[in-house]
């Protein structure tokens, strides 16, 4: 244990100090956190936990053998529903919302989440992860569905845990962006990146190739001009990565830049998207812009989208400030027509900027 280091416990009485809540977005985000560690336990363990497989199973008692994805799911709302912090809870792994039980306190605040990450990478032992947003719900009444659906930027908190080498945990409570990394043998998270800034400049970017032929015009637009390198228009060679747990691209931009796109396609009419709104898009659009980036659908931010139900789809792009601007003023192109794609770039009012080449 390194003594003389901030704990997420002292952390939280400095950053919260001033909400008046009788502490209870502290306990909150306290208890989310040992969900965490629960939930880095059972993957640390590998093949070995049991947990692993698609499939569920039953054992000789006839009991369902969980799946990972359940089994996080479950620690999450064990660990936060009895604490009088909670009037509701929406996760991925639910189709409604989750109610208090009665037994329980309900308290003044709302918890989405999806409990595991990137889940298609249980099974090969890569990266995943547990995303989770906060908003007030400063009523008496038990919420309802609409009561969920504020705008992103009504969050009061939002994080993420990475379970990859080490654990970590990146949090906003809309004052930075800062992360800790879990120390095993003693169980605590210890503030180790104060004040995470993203470099607004990037030369990498992380998408999924092979929905190309799904994309929009100014998408492939922009990821031809990261390929063509030094050969373009932009005038340097870019680098791509992936790893199909956004969490852990997320993390990566947070840690050194880049930007991240999940753009609205063709593949399937019903998902203008793949990530989910409310508990995917809006939690880490938050703690990018408060980390000095940027998060956009394409068309505005995301902070800014109306939520309209609980799975809400949406396109997500963000990063590096000037990229993900970029990338914007590309749609905007677009739909104004100056840069429709069967007119030649010679011909047409395509913006070239080569000499903001970076
Ligand atoms: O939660 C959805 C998700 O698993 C993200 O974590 C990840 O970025 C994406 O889907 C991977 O998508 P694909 O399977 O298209 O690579
Ligand atoms: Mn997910």
């Amino acid at each position: 244990m390194q003594l003389g280091r901030t704990t997420l416990s002292k952390f939280l009485i400095e950053q919260l100090h001033e909400v008046d809540d009788n502490g209870q977005l502290a306990g909150l985000l306290v208890d989310v956190a040992a969900a965490m560690k629960s939930i880095a336990a059972m993957t640390a363990k590998g093949a070995l936990g049991g947990f692993h497989g698609a499939i569920e199973t039953t054992n000789v008692q006839g009991e369902v053998q969980k799946k990972l994805d359940v089994l996080s799911n479950d620690a999450l709302i064990d660990a936060c529903e009895w604490g009088g912090t909670l009037a509701g809870m929406i996760s991925e792994e639910n189709e409604d919302p989750i109610r208090i039980p009665s037994e329980f306190k309900r308290g003044r605040y709302l918890l989405n989440f999806d409990p595991l990450d990137g889940s298609s990478n249980i099974d090969v032992n890569v990266s995943v992860g547990t995303i989770f947003s906060v908003l007030l719900h400063d009523k008496d009444s038990e919420p309802t569905i609409d009561d969920f659906l504020q705008v992103g930027r009504r969050q009061v908190a939002a994080g993420y845990a990475i379970y990859g080498p080490a654990t970590m945990l990146v949090l906003t409570v809309g004052k930075g962006t800062h992360a800790f990394t879990l120390d095993r043998e003693i169980g605590n998270f210890i503030l180790t990146h104060e004040n995470l800034r993203i470099p607004v400049d990037t030369g990498e970017f992380a998408i999924n190739t092979s929905n190309e032929r799904f994309w929009e015009p100014p998408v492939s637009r922009y990821v031809e001009e990261c390929k063509a390198g030094k050969t373009g228009i932009r005038g340097r060679d870019f680098n791509m990565r992936w790893i199909a747990s956004m969490v852990a691209d997320v993390h990566r931009i947070l840690m050194r830049g880049g930007v991240f796109l999940y753009p609205r396609d063709t593949k399937d009419p019903k998902k203008p998207g793949r990530l989910r709104l409310l508990y995917e898009a809006n939690p880490v659009s938050f703690i990018i812009e408060q980390a000095g980036g940027a998060s956009s659908h394409g068309r505005g931010p995301i902070l800014d989208l109306p939520a309209e139900s609980p799975h809400q789809r949406v396109a997500v792009i963000f990063g590096s400030k000037n990229e993900v601007e970029r990338i914007e003023r590309y749609h905007a192109e677009f739909d104004s027509g100056v840069d429709q794609p069967y007119i030649s770039p010679l011909f047409s009012n395509r913006s070239l900027y080569r000499s903001e080449a970076i």
